[in-house]
């Protein structure tokens, strides 16, 4: 039988000889977003994704100009996925997650300088279980080393690398539940055993280690003390379903994004926690909004990719909010590294969620982003609340809808004298907006 030889085109010419042929939706089950432009609702969740095989990690980063509607969609669709039992986490720098914490009847976790509240990030989340993780020292060493990198802005030598690992290992023999001062006072005076296993001295061992020293002293007695140096504070519940970590006391601080490396750390050891507890049962949704702040110094944004990797183990869906592609190639120094960098983290953040860039980031963006030349021009010019999606190998332009409730947690525009103003068709109120034709079955 002959064979009829096939037929090459490219999708420009195809598109000419198939008109009004389009992508057929996500066709997901999850809560809804919005409008997708081509046609039907747009509805999404990660774990759901997750499990038909459509990606193969469930975070997401968030990207976006100014006043697109980064926070909006956020909170919106927190709110949502909360009315199917799901639990969300906020890292909040600017404080803006306090009305939404009001509608779900909770107040956020206030962390300023000296306040009442202490999280510790060296939280060990196994004490007393015999299966205990040997990856708990590695991952406090992990954190210390990006925090004090961060901070001196260089790669740390391998003397204070070494320092921070000898310090961390002095303090768990001395301390279950080992805290920063312990760290500090470990890296000021090492352990004789520590300098013998070096064969250094004690007094070289602590010269190694001073300048390490000296900076997580900043947590302890310095501008950043009284939010991470103690024993995490009693009554402090991750029982509800939005858990707000308000850390606008600090925004604007230089220090914020090794703050907020201290408060997400502190936040996986519960997740590790939770897992330990009913393993498999997680499925948490963790904000980190305002993310380039983290982003912006490598190391901090090393630290993040190492842990957003942890997230399909865990059950836990990771979102960044970032303004610009840069700041996912930390910020001013879009080196070849930094750029590797920020692949890496979006490699493991298969949901990018485009708002519209500046001229000047576009490129970079399509790059970081897996843009076509078409996704880069609409770009270019989405309004506001309008969103391109790119949801593992798919693409769809949404235009995020807010139900009359939502309006209430979502405005920021009021410092700028502007009421509530619609944008696109709204639905009704919470929680008939979640409503579509077919009913909705998430197994959360
Ligand atoms: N889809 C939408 N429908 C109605 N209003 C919206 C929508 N998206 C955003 N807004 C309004 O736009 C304003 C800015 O939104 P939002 O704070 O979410 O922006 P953002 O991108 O997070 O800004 P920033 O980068 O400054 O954090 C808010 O007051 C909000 O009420
Ligand atoms: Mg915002």
């Amino acid at each position: 039988m002959p064979i009829t030889p096939c037929h090459v085109a490219t999708t420009k010419q195809l598109s000419g000889a198939y008109p009004f042929l389009c992508e057929s939706g996500l066709k997901a089950r999850g809560v809804v977003i919005g409008q997708d432009l081509l046609g039907g609702p747009f509805c999404f969740d990660p774990f759901e994704l997750y499990d038909q095989g459509v990606i193969s990690n469930p975070n997401m980063v968030v990207m976006g100009q100014l006043g697109k509607g980064k926070s909006s969609l956020v909170k919106t669709y927190l709110w949502r996925q909360g009315i199917f039992g799901r639990r969300c986490w906020v890292i909040d720098p600017k404080g803006e997650y306090g009305e939404l914490a009001a509608c779900f009847g909770i107040r956020p976790i206030y962390l300023r300088p000296g306040g009442s509240i202490r999280l510790n990030p060296l939280e060990d989340p196994y004490v007393g279980e015999n299966d205990r993780s040997g990856t708990v020292t590695a991952r406090r060493v992990e954190l210390l080393a990006a925090i004090v990198s961060a901070s001196l802005q260089h790669t740390l030598l391998p003397s204070e690398m070494t320092s921070i690992e000898m310090a961390i290992r002095d303090v768990e023999s001395r301390h279950k539940q080992p805290v920063i001062p312990h760290v500090v006072e470990a890296l000021l005076s090492p352990s004789y055993a520590s300098a013998t296993m070096l064969r250094t001295t004690v007094t070289e061992l602590a010269e190694d280690g001073r300048q390490v020293a000296l900076e997580l002293r900043r947590l302890v007695t310095g501008d950043m003390f009284g939010m991470f140096d103690a024993p995490t504070t009693g009554g402090v519940s991750l029982d509800a379903p939005l858990v707000v970590l308000d850390m606008s006391a600090i925004y604007g601080s230089d220090a914020l994004g090794i703050l907020m490396s201290c408060a997400m750390a502190w936040l996986q050891g519960i997740v590790d926690k939770l897992s330990l507890a009913a393993p498999g049962s997680s499925q948490i949704i963790l904000v980190v909004d305002e993310a380039w702040a983290v982003l912006k110094n490598p190391a901090a944004a090393r630290w993040l990719q190492s842990s957003w990797k942890l997230a399909r183990a865990k059950g836990v869906s990771n979102i960044a909010v970032v303004h610009r592609a840069s700041d996912l190639a930390a910020v001013g120094s879009a080196g070849a590294e930094q750029i590797e960098l920020a692949k890496g983290l979006l490699s493991d953040s298969e949901t990018r969620v485009i708002y519209t860039q500046p001229p000047g980031e576009v490129a970079l963006a399509g790059e970081l982003m897996g843009m076509t030349p078409v996704e880069e021009e609409i770009i270019r010019k989405l309004g506001r609340g309008i969103a391109l999606w790119k949801v593992g190998q798919r693409s769809f332009l949404v235009r995020h809808l807010v139900s009359t409730t939502e309006q209430q947690f979502i405005q920021t525009d009021q410092r700028m004298g502007v009421g509530v103003r619609q944008y696109g068709t709204s639905f009704p109120a919470s929680p008939q907006f979640i409503q579509t034709d077919q009913p909705m079955d998430i197994g959360a």
